[in-house]
């Protein structure tokens, strides 16, 4: 049974840079109704796009807080593939954020399991994220949530399934030096943002963009919580909507009312 009616827009676009000026634009609105708005930032290629776009639209950010989605464990902020580092210069300098309200987890804390209980708590006394840009991983996981992460998780400390591992040594100079464990926001914690803003590229994704918005809401698609969020968008290139039964051109609103 469903929790709560929800209402899921769905976008679909030619291509990346078409779902970055979509996304970039439901931002740039939030953002000039609310300068003070609370972002939720997400890294991966996806959201690339959307940094991009959002940047041309040349808003005064310097009042808008960002809370990173995940950080790897053992990687200092100065490291070129830690998160902190791909979030000061995509988010933070791109868009001229205020480096003081732009928040990643602490991948080197002494005790990362305290840091991760710091990082939630951090977030709700910020008074919660107003829009939460999300990717998509192969496996379905959203931030590093993994099958098998619970649909109210908090932000805790993972380890990273070896199919995340592979993906991610793109970045790295061998799978070896990919880390094995990270502090991940939960689900229940991604939940708890006000809108959710999912990016999704490449018939890649297709498969587990289906899954995720059409199939079981359970702990082996992390994603499929989208489907028990009240105010869900999502953002695909013609590709990655393959599977999803909506055509390029057109939006898909799907509004459910609780059922049995
Ligand atoms: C990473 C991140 C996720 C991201 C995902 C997909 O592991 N932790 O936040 O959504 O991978 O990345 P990409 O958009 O590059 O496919």
């Amino acid at each position: 049974m469903r929790e709560r009616p929800f209402a899921m827009e769905i976008f679909v676009v030619p291509d990346a840079s078409g779902t970055g000026a979509v996304a970039a634009g439901i931002l740039a609105a939030v953002i000039r109704s609310k300068p003070d708005a609370v972002l939720g930032v997400a890294t991966g290629s996806s959201p690339l796009p959307v940094y991009a776009a959002l940047a041309e639209h040349q808003l005064d950010m310097s009042r808008v807080q960002a809370f990173a989605l995940d950080e790897y464990v053992g990687l200092a902020a100065g490291h070129p593939q830690s998160y902190a580092e791909v979030v000061r210069s995509e988010v933070t300098e791109r868009l001229g954020l205020d480096p003081a309200l732009v928040s990643v987890p602490d991948g080197v804390a002494e005790d990362p399991h305290h840091a991760a209980a710091l990082y939630d708590a951090a977030i709700r006394a910020a008074g919660g994220v107003d829009v939460q840009i999300l990717g998509i991983g192969h496996n379905g996981h959203i931030a590093f949530n993994e099958p098998g992460s619970g649909l109210d998780s908090r932000t805790r400390v993972e380890f990273l399934a070896g199919r995340t591992r592979q993906a991610n040594a793109r970045y790295f100079r061998s799978i070896d030096d990919v880390p094995t464990q990270c502090i991940t926001q939960g689900l229940g914690t991604i939940r708890e943002a006000r809108h959710l803003l999912m990016v999704v590229n490449g018939a890649d994704k297709a498969e587990i963009l289906a899954a995720a918005l059409h199939g079981p809401v359970s702990p082996e698609c992390p994603a499929s919580v989208l489907q028990l969020h009240p105010h869900v968008t999502v953002v695909a290139d013609e590709a990655a909507a393959g599977l999803l039964g909506v055509k390029l051109g057109q939006v898909a609103v799907r509004v459910a009312t609780p059922s049995a």
